[in-house]
């Protein structure tokens, strides 16, 4: 059984996807078969990861399931072995309104995906910042939420309207998640003490790996390679390993 990620918060620019193309080309990188899924009209991820959108694309699943299988979207991405792309771009924000009726709507994504993940080890889920529904077909179908958060004073406001909405779709005992604090600057130590004082209800859901400002994280995108293609010796990157460590581990 493949294990299903969502990398998720409504804070935008939390790190949501430098965090999943990491995480999805890293494990990629070691052999494990891996599938990205982008639900952010955006479309980060698929831009980042570097495939050329062409349509069918995750917002035809959506408008089209069941008469389309997820199947039908997925793109190999480019340079890379074992890594697939279910990819999006602006025009699923055009329909994700539109499904707002639709009974089950926040359950597509797990039916869709339900056919493809034997083919896969791990599932890693980018979403949008927001709650709405392609968040909510993200953390429908995860068994592990990753939250990236920023090192900034907003941080534990972000954290607990995330937890509420997770724990509507997936009852109150589900556990299943863990805060990574991105973009962190070890220089302002007490800015960063202060964060973790405001984090500290949450200290046994805080991974032990943090992710600090690298550069390279934010050139890579441009580059429309991974972190591990692109600067494999950087901060970012070494951070980036040790997260899928501890992931793998949990
Ligand atoms: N650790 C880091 N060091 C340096 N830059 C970073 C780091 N993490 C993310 N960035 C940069 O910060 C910006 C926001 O990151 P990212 O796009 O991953 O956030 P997001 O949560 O996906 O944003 P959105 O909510 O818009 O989807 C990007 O320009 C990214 O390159
Ligand atoms: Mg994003």
């Amino acid at each position: 059984m493949a294990r299903t990620i969502a990398v998720s918060t409504h804070k935008g620019g939390a790190g949501k996807t430098v965090t999943a193309l990491a995480i999805a080309a890293g494990l990629a990188s070691t052999g494990q078969r891996c599938l990205l899924v982008d639900l952010d009209p955006q479309g980060h991820s698929s831009m980042g990861i570097g495939i050329d959108v062409y349509e069918p694309t995750m917002k035809d699943y959506f408008e089209r399931h069941p008469a389309m299988s997820l199947g039908d979207v997925i793109q190999r991405a480019p340079d890379r072995e074992h890594l697939d792309v279910a990819p999006c771009d602006l025009r699923l924000a055009w329909i994700a309104e539109g499904l707002s009726g639709r009974p089950k709507k926040e359950d597509l994504l797990r039916r869709g995906l339900k056919v493809v993940e034997p083919a896969y080890d791990w599932i890693v889920i980018d979403t949008p910042p927001s709650l709405g529904t392609m968040t909510q077909n993200a953390l429908t179908v995860a068994d592990y939420v990753l939250i990236p958060s920023p090192a900034d004073a907003r941080a534990a406001n972000a954290i607990a309207d995330l937890l509420e909405l997770l724990h509507l779709i997936k009852g109150e005992s589900f556990d299943r998640f863990g805060i990574v604090l991105t973009k962190l600057d070890a220089r302002k130590s007490r800015t960063n003490a202060a964060i973790l004082a405001a984090l500290d209800r949450w200290s046994p859901r805080l991974l032990r790996t943090t992710i600090p400002i690298s550069e390279p994280l934010n050139q890579a995108q441009m580059a429309r390679r991974d972190i591990f293609q692109f600067a494999p010796e950087s901060a970012g990157a070494i951070a980036y390993l040790e997260l899928i460590q501890e992931l793998q581990n949990l």
